[in-house]
């Protein structure tokens, strides 16, 4: 949602070049998780300096001059807006009535307005609309109460409700950068010469890949010398004059060395994120299968005794999820059903110990998620983490966690990491179908070769679909909106095809089960209405009639389907014909044309691919 930056050197001029200039490059990497307005604060030789603007990082850089700023100490916000339209007088950091405290925020908090009625009855001035505001105050008030400045931190951090990763600075105890996290992310990342703190990995990667992952309720700073952790006990919520009461917390197990270099984190030569990102991806999947590979052992058994296994995901990963329920049913015999993560809470009264839950998300931060999981694991259902990123909070709060290999992904919108989570999902039904005995031998031996393959098919997919992906744009960018339909693992392929295009390029289109798109979808259908028919091969017959009625009602065609198929290709009017892969694989790979199409579709209208409006790329907001 937002993206926050602390940066607390040894001494000046550690990283070679200014602080301010630093904090500009690590906000420009996490810009993807808001950019509605950018801002810092650096506590320098004249005291705390405050900079902030409504709008991008680039458009505002010469107002804000971060390269003039130095110092050892500083902060930075990367915002997307939730209270309060994005302004200048909105963006972060948000300051107290001295301007000696500086705080930046992720996330909301659900008791601000509580909190700041009773500052103002206390004398407070509110400067913005936002919720951050008041945390500065808080700070404030219980300074004035007596609190040591990081007492008051973790005073004011103890009275919040909602969710929240924060950082402060405050002049009167110069020199530490304070932090705080409920449920939105937080990371520290670790060098001798420097300590950072970050919503996310590839901000500071280029300097750091030692990390440590604060978790819920905790609290503390970063110094010269330390790094203090402490995790908050028996909040109560009261506005009294008690301290907060907190435990100190031994992270020293918890330092994880990330593999990640950080020109996977860079666009190395591409114009865009995504475009990286799609090209990336037979190299993801490539990692995922050699490292899960080895590691489901675990995972088969525990599957393979579930009465029922449900998959929960949100957007992009909700798409993956439908696939991986597909297969379960499809290859290993298994009753499994793929559920929104926000739509959970209605299907919860029949879960119970005998489920499992296999939980899907990038970040491993999404809310919907998360609570998903919360709910099942408190009707005794055993749950799965499939995620990108190493001790997020779902693979924290799950009984076991996977991880897919993608790498970074910085595009907001999700290309090679759906890749991964397919893929994942796809091996562990061939496992569990070996493992149950449910398929022939021979089936098997299939699957397994052409998993083994699938790197080198991706590959050759992602070079025959990009120059007519580019062409295709041309066409698609005038239309107003478009149906994507398929029947089987086509129809989540299909669903993740049109919430590529429209989440970017902002054309409308909905995604149907193509059987179905005769009940009603069809009366949109006339002269030149776009429908693009995802078809894996199985279904191919099938799928026909439904493409002859939508050619009936003069609908411009497109299909995404494998080669060998004359008969029924020349009735497009346009086709990406793709190298033949098994139908319970073909998901993994068929999906790159539309990744393509979108991309160079939101290029033709002008549009950033890789900063799609109103959108973030963790949603920790429910
Ligand atoms: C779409 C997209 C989103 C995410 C969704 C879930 O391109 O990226 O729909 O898939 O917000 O995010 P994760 O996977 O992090 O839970």
């Amino acid at each position: 949602m937002c993206g926050i930056i602390g940066i607390l050197l040894q001494k000046k001029g550690l990283l070679s070049k200014p602080l301010g200039t630093a904090i500009k490059e690590c906000l420009k990497n996490l810009e993807y998780r808001g950019y509605d307005s950018v801002g810092f604060a650096i506590l320098s030789d004249n005291g705390l300096i405050i900079r902030k603007s409504k709008g991008k990082i680039d458009d505002v850089v010469s107002k804000l001059s971060f390269d003039e700023f130095d110092g050892v100490c500083g902060i930075g916000h990367t915002r997307w807006a939730t209270h309060g339209r994005p302004s200048d007088t909105n963006a972060h950091p948000h300051t107290d009535c001295t301007g000696k405290v500086a705080v930046i925020h992720n996330g909301i908090i659900e008791n601000y307005l509580e909190i700041k009625d009773l500052l103002i009855r206390r004398g407070h001035v509110f400067k913005s609309e936002t919720d951050t505001e008041v945390i500065a105050h808080l700070i404030e008030e219980y300074k004035k109460l007596g609190f040591s400045p990081y007492d008051a931190f973790k005073k004011a951090a103890s009275l919040l409700k909602g969710s929240y990763a924060l950082s402060a600075l405050d002049l009167d105890d110069a020199g530490k950068i304070f932090f705080a996290r409920n449920t939105s992310p937080l990371i520290i990342g670790l060098t001798d010469k420097a300590k950072f703190l970050s919503s996310d990995i590839p901000a500071f990667l280029e300097y750091s890949r030692n990390i440590i992952v604060v978790q819920d309720d905790e609290v503390g700073y970063l110094s010269n010398d330390s790094v203090v952790i402490e995790k908050l006990v028996d909040k109560s919520y009261e506005f009294d004059k008690n301290p907060a009461t907190a435990e100190v917390v031994n992270y020293a197990s918890r330092i994880r060395y990330i593999d990640w270099s950080p020109e996977m984190a860079r666009k190395g030569g591409y114009p865009h994120y995504m475009l990286k990102e799609i090209h990336e991806q037979p190299q993801a999947v490539s990692n995922t299968l050699i490292s899960l590979m080895n590691e489901l052992g675990d995972v088969i058994k525990l599957l393979s005794k579930a009465e029922r296994v449900l998959i929960v995901g949100s957007g992009t990963s909700y798409h993956a999820s439908f696939i991986g329920s597909l297969l379960l049913n499809e290859l290993a015999n298994i009753k499994s059903h793929a559920i929104i993560s926000s739509e959970m809470r209605w299907f919860v009264n029949g879960v119970n110990s005998e489920d499992v839950v296999i939980a899907v998300s990038q970040s491993g931060e999404t809310i919907d998620t998360l609570l998903a999981v919360r709910e099942v694991k408190k009707r005794g259902a055993l749950t799965l983490a499939l995620t990108n990123i190493i001790d997020s909070a779902l693979a924290r709060e799950s009984h076991l966690a996977m991880y897919t290999r993608a790498g970074p992904e910085i595009g907001v919108a999700a290309t090679k990491t759906y890749t991964t989570q397919v893929v994942s999902l796809a091996l562990i039904a061939v496992k569990l179908a070996e493992y149950l005995r449910t398929v022939p031998e021979s089936k098997l031996s299939e699957l397994s070769t052409e998993l083994r393959e699938l790197p080198n098919t991706l590959s050759s997919v992602i070079s025959a679909s990009e120059p007519k992906a580019r062409a295709l744009s041309s066409i698609v960018g005038t239309k107003h909106s478009m149906y994507f339909l398929g029947r089987g693992l086509g129809l989540p392929t299909s669903m993740e095809g049109a919430l590529k295009l429209k989440e970017i390029s902002y054309i409308h289109a909905e995604s149907y089960p193509a059987g179905e798109s005769k009940h009603g979808p069809i009366a949109l259908v006339d002269d030149g209405f776009p429908v693009a028919f995802t078809i894996l091969g199985d279904e191919v017959d099938m799928i026909f009639s439904n493409v002859e009625e939508m050619r009936a009602r003069g609908a411009w065609t497109l299909a995404v389907m494998p080669k060998g198929f004359e008969r029924i290709s020349k009735h497009f009017n346009y086709v990406f014909e793709l190298n033949r892969v098994a139908y319970e694989l073909a998901p993994a790979v068929y999906i790159a044309p539309y990744q393509l199409l979108a991309y160079y579709t939101a290029i033709s209208r002008g549009f950033d691919p890789d900063k799609p409006r109103n959108l973030a790329k963790t949603v920790t907001v429910v």
